[in-house]
């Protein structure tokens, strides 16, 4: 499948690579600002509008939650949209992934995992049994979920963050890089450190 990637930025690039490593072919990245990315990432072109032909599906290539919906939501209902695991990633037979979610290299989903649609797990993330990822979240790389753990819809999970067995992190939360969750975090909260503790509310000054 030609993909068309939306985004043209450092993460672009990454996605680039996981669109070649799994058989699928690039048809070029679509960026909305024309003032940035002048240089094509992978030597594709970079375009400032949706062509009406010559590629076969789209995949999201930003990490930003909110824009990942938006693009999602966008451009996913007129087009095809797979999911891409890469072949490194490890995923249960059990498990199952959501359209247009990103499984990087090195990942393990394991069994009865669920992870929803337009998900980003980045490079090393361990989603263990039972757990659930909602939609558009993000797991950034290193992050690690315990057995039956929850990250709600549009959350992100900074690097190296961990969370317990059984504790949710609610839908458009972030867990700041290195935090380890051991107590749910509220929706919309700004969780940090070891233990993690809420700082703050998306939204709040
Ligand atoms: C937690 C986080 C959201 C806070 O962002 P922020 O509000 O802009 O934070 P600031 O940089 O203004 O720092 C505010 C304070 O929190 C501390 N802090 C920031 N991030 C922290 C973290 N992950 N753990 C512990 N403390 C942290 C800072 O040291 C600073 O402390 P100080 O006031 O005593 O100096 C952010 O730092 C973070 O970790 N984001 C995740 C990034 C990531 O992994 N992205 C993945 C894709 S690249």
């Amino acid at each position: 499948m030609r993909l068309l990637i939306l985004g043209a930025g450092g993460f672009a690039k990454e996605v680039a690579d996981v669109v070649l490593r799994t058989g699928h072919e690039i048809a070029g990245f679509y960026e909305e600002q024309p003032t940035r990315h002048d240089r094509p990432p992978q030597g594709a072109p970079v375009l400032h509008e949706i062509p009406v032909a010559g590629f076969d599906g789209i995949v999201v290539g930003v990490g930003d939650s909110a824009l990942r919906r938006r693009f999602f939501e966008a451009f996913a209902g007129d087009h095809e949209c797979p999911a891409l695991v890469d072949p490194s990633a490890v995923v249960s037979r059990y498990a199952s992934i959501g359209r247009g979610s990103l499984v990087m290299q090195g990942c393990a989903v394991s069994a009865d995992a669920t992870v929803g649609h337009n998900v980003l797990l980045n490079v090393g993330c361990y989603v263990a049994h039972d757990c659930s990822v909602g939609d558009h979240a993000h797991l950034a790389a290193a992050v690690m979920l315990g057995g039956g753990a929850c990250v709600g819809a549009g959350a992100l999970c900074g690097t190296s963050a961990v969370v317990l067995p059984g504790r949710r992190v609610g839908e458009w939360a972030v867990c700041g890089a290195g935090a380890v969750v051991t107590r749910d975090v509220p929706d919309g909260a700004v969780a940090q450190g070891v233990p993690a503790r809420v700082v703050g509310m998306l939204g709040e000054e």
